[in-house]
């Protein structure tokens, strides 16, 4: 969840380290630092926070290095505080680390009693005296850091400097992303999280694998395997944009992101749409889709939603069994999986581990694994069988927004095929349900329009101290998306709920205090829906309807009607996640947080 990069170049770095680490921000925020190579002795500069907040540290303090490296920090092991943030360093060695050293305190215990003293409380700086034990051995650095790997339990993406080598960095991966950048020429190389960080830099760049290590140097790298075999990983073209970091004409990245899911979802569509036929194509499963005897779906957060929505889509449209979990106690519950069956993961980034992890439960118990992910080199996309694509762009707010949106309509057409490949959709509703998505841009543009109604009703939701909603069927999803959404952002205690379990216990929450936002498609379940709004309101409950509907369809008082355009009820559940992204995101800037790197969170989630 950290980011990091690494640089070896033939002028000082630490600007260029300053702008990779800027678009890893979205990786984590709690604190920054840099550490470069100076006449042969290891320098470094941190600040607790914001990267700006080093920025200012080294415009009193700068750094000249030509080698270096950098980190921004989500805390796993220790607050976030100065003390606590990367680099870590001992006199000879200094580390950079993504991920979670699961034996530090063996490893910590073991080298305090050899003498080493440790300053964090972070997992991180065993590593660092892990290395720098094995130096005092005798051994160089290669050596030290391959010995060193040996210890290391858990998951990781380490870079490392060492004190009197001006050109060499290390790298090893487990679990977490790396990737190497070669630079121009024969003088600059690079590593980061990702190639997002790089883009400014180069677009050629050697992803490393499971247990890959590697010596860097200005002219160039050598990889190695676990079992410490040299090896041959071929650069590959990235598709990183070096212009993402671009707010446009929003204040926010979130807002931007919002604004863009009419194109975006467009040319999701154009992937999964024959236009002129009026047909979907996926991708070849590798398996006979009129056999499937059920799919099984698992994500997290705003991606499991997704995947929820799918269920309803599948087992009306395709009537397929689905199975869904989120991922996180999916892959413990050691569920048992039926022969020639597919398993689906939902991920924006493809990184997260508790995704992954059961990625690779599935596949070793014989699933045939589809990945609906937003980065097409991601771990997830690399290790499924056969990827889904979103093509929402890079996505920097934390919130999901777009993602959601292009991860619904991947899913949809994903349902559409599954139908017509088992004979339960058939051309013409092939053509209508088709149909009835290629509207969806055109309505989320006229939802749009109606953006400036959000903010009374931002400020009514900013006094609350919680809010429910309710959701039926497959709008139920949405209201658990529509909660999350505001936690996240406006840090208000929200709950989504199934409407028809109001009545089992959250009913008693209900009073004139409490807002109840009701996403209620006009559908064969409103009326349902209806007499739940009624019985809020019977108790003085403020309800805030998102429909179709008309004013008067609810029978009862609305403190706020926000009309959705009436559309395919295949497709409310795209239609209806704007409304719930608009009033997260007023309710958000009304409230004066940080919109796009809420507190305590991260956008990818590469730990357990
Ligand atoms: O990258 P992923 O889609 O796998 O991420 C899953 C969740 O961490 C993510 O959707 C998270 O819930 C978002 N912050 C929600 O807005």
């Amino acid at each position: 969840m950290c980011g990091i990069v690494g640089i070896l170049s033939s002028r000082p770095v630490a600007h260029d380290l300053v702008d990779a680490l800027r678009r890893l921000e979205y990786r984590g925020y709690d604190s920054a630092g840099i550490a470069t190579v100076e006449d042969g002795r290891l320098q470094r500069r941190r600040a607790e926070g914001k990267l700006r907040n080093l920025e200012t540290r080294l415009l009193s303090e700068p750094l000249q290095g030509h080698i270096g490296i950098g980190h921004t920090r989500w805390a796993t092991h220790g607050g976030p505080s100065e003390r606590n943030a990367h680099p870590h360093m001992s006199a000879r060695v200094s580390v950079v680390h993504n991920g979670i050293i699961e034996n530090f305190r063996e490893l910590k215990a073991e080298l305090t009693a050899a003498g080493h003293v440790f300053e964090s409380d972070t997992d991180t700086e065993a590593v660092v005296h892990l290395i720098t034990h094995e130096l005092g051995k005798g051994l160089g650095p290669v050596e030290a850091v391959k010995a060193s790997l040996k210890r290391l339990r858990g998951a990781f993406a380490l870079a490392i400097l060492f004190a009197g080598e001006n050109d060499m960095m290390i790298a090893a991966r487990l679990g977490s992303p790396l990737v190497i950048g070669h630079g121009n020429g024969n003088s600059e190389m690079y590593l980061g999280s990702d190639a997002i960080a790089l883009a400014p830099f180069t677009d050629t760049v050697t992803y490393l694998e499971e247990g890959d290590w590697a010596v860097l140097q200005r002219t160039g790298s050598v990889i190695y395997d676990r079992d410490g075999n040299a090896v041959e990983r071929p650069p590959v073209k990235s598709q990183a944009s070096a212009l993402l970091v671009d707010k446009g004409n929003h204040r926010h990245f979130m807002a931007k992101e919002i604004y863009e899911q009419p194109e975006v979802i467009s040319h999701t569509l154009a992937h999964y749409i024959d236009m002129s036929e009026g047909r979907v194509r996926i991708p070849d499963l590798g398996i006979d889709l009129a056999s499937v005897p059920r799919v099984t779906i698992s994500a997290c957060g705003t991606a499991y939603y997704a995947g929820l929505v799918a269920k309803y889509w599948i087992e009306r449209f395709a009537r397929v069994p689905v199975e869904i979990d989120i991922a996180s106690e999916m892959r413990y519950r050691e569920a048992p999986l039926p022969e020639g069956g597919i398993a689906l993961f939902v991920s924006q980034s493809g990184e997260t581990a508790d995704t992954l992890a059961t990625l690779r439960y599935c596949k070793a118990n014989g699933q045939r694994i589809a990945a609906v992910v937003n980065v097409r080199t991601s771990t997830i996309a690399r290790e499924a069988d056969v990827v889904l694509p979103t093509l929402a762009g890079p996505e920097i707010g934390v919130a999901s927004t777009k993602a959601f949106t292009c991860q619904l309509t991947a899913l949809a057409c994903f349902a559409i095929a599954l139908g017509r490949a088992r004979g339960t959709i058939d051309e013409a509703r092939e053509r209508e349900l088709v149909d009835a998505l290629i509207e969806v841009p055109r309505h989320i543009t006229d939802e749009l329009t109606t953006e400036p109604r959000y903010e009374a009703l931002a400020h009514t939701l900013s006094k609350s101290h919680d809010v429910l909603y309710l959701g039926r069927g497959v709008s139920f999803p949405l209201a658990m998306e529509g909660a999350l959404k505001l936690k996240e952002i406006s840090y208000l205690h929200a709950e989504g709920y199934a409407a028809g379990e109001l009545k089992h216990g959250p009913i008693a929450l209900i009073d004139e205090n409490m807002p109840v936002i009701v996403v209620a498609p006009m559908d064969d379940l409103f009326e349902k829906t209806v007499s739940n709004m009624q019985e809020v309101a019977a108790r003085g409950g403020k309800i805030v309807l998102i429909s179709n509907a008309p004013d008067d369809a609810a029978g009862c008082a609305l403190a706020n009607h926000i009309q959705v355009p009436t559309a395919h009820v295949f497709t409310s559940p795209i239609l209806y996640a704007v409304p719930i992204q608009l009033i997260a995101y007023h309710t958000a800037v009304v409230m004066g947080t940080d919109v796009d790197q809420p507190r305590n969170l991260a956008k990818s989630v590469t730990v357990e």
